[in-house]
């Protein structure tokens, strides 16, 4: 089984989410024998915007697949996405959503025709094959329950993001006011590995569909 492990805080070992991200892994791996692990550092390694090209690509007005530049980009970034079985997430909050160089890694791979196909209707239908998608979260304040003081774009966007590709199977690990003290921060992470402490196994997609 393939495990696609991404990461993107800046902020490297210090990272709340990335650490939370690898007891994931590290459960996934425990729970799952031979799980291959594939990492996609976007911190360390990160991501050029998408360019004209590519564009121009998407819009039709230059065959796509043409090996340029950010369509290379993502055909290796989609491919990584088709031979995971499962993929994990790491990801802090910049300013309500998820930083830029996730933002970046998400315009290579939300790609029409290849992820997504629109329909007659106007929606856009995923072509990836559902897998499960563990999302860790950390954010400085609060932004879900009766605390937050603050909006979240963060989350629905991530769901609309891999619900579009053909992903469903969301779960989010979160760790909320980490800038809030010592106390707040070690409640949090009680919280979050009791979570991870209790993940299952994931389970094989079905081979019949897309990809
Ligand atoms: C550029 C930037 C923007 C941030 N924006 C928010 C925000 O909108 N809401 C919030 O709660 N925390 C925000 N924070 C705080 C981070 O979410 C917090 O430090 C979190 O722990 C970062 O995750 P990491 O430890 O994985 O890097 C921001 C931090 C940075 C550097």
């Amino acid at each position: 089984m393939k495990l696609l492990h991404i990461t993107c805080s800046p902020r490297a070992q210090e990272s709340h989410s990335a650490r939370l991200a690898q007891a994931i892994v590290e459960r996934l791996c425990a729970v799952h024998p031979a799980m291959q692990v594939q990492l996609r550092d976007l911190a360390a390694e990160p991501l050029p915007h998408v360019d004209g090209a590519y564009a121009d690509a998407l819009a039709g007005k230059a065959p796509v697949g043409t090996a340029a530049g950010a369509l290379v980009r993502s055909d290796t970034l989609i491919a990584e996405l088709v031979q995971a079985d499962a993929i994990v997430l790491g990801t802090p909050m910049h300013n309500f959503t998820v930083p830029s160089a996730l933002k970046s890694w998400i315009d290579h791979v939300l790609r029409i025709h290849r992820t997504f196909a629109p329909t007659p209707e106007g929606h856009k239908r995923g072509l990836l094959r559902n897998r499960p998608v563990y999302i860790a979260v950390a954010a400085g304040g609060m932004f879900l329950g009766e605390r937050a003081r603050q909006p979240d774009f963060l989350t629905p966007y991530l769901r609309a993001v891999f619900n579009t590709m053909g992903l469903h199977d969301l779960h989010f690990f979160v760790l909320q006011a980490t800038v809030r003290g010592p106390e707040a921060l070690a409640a949090a992470w009680d919280d979050a590995l009791r979570q991870v402490a209790r993940l299952a196994a994931p389970q094989p997609a079905p081979l019949e569909l897309q990809d």
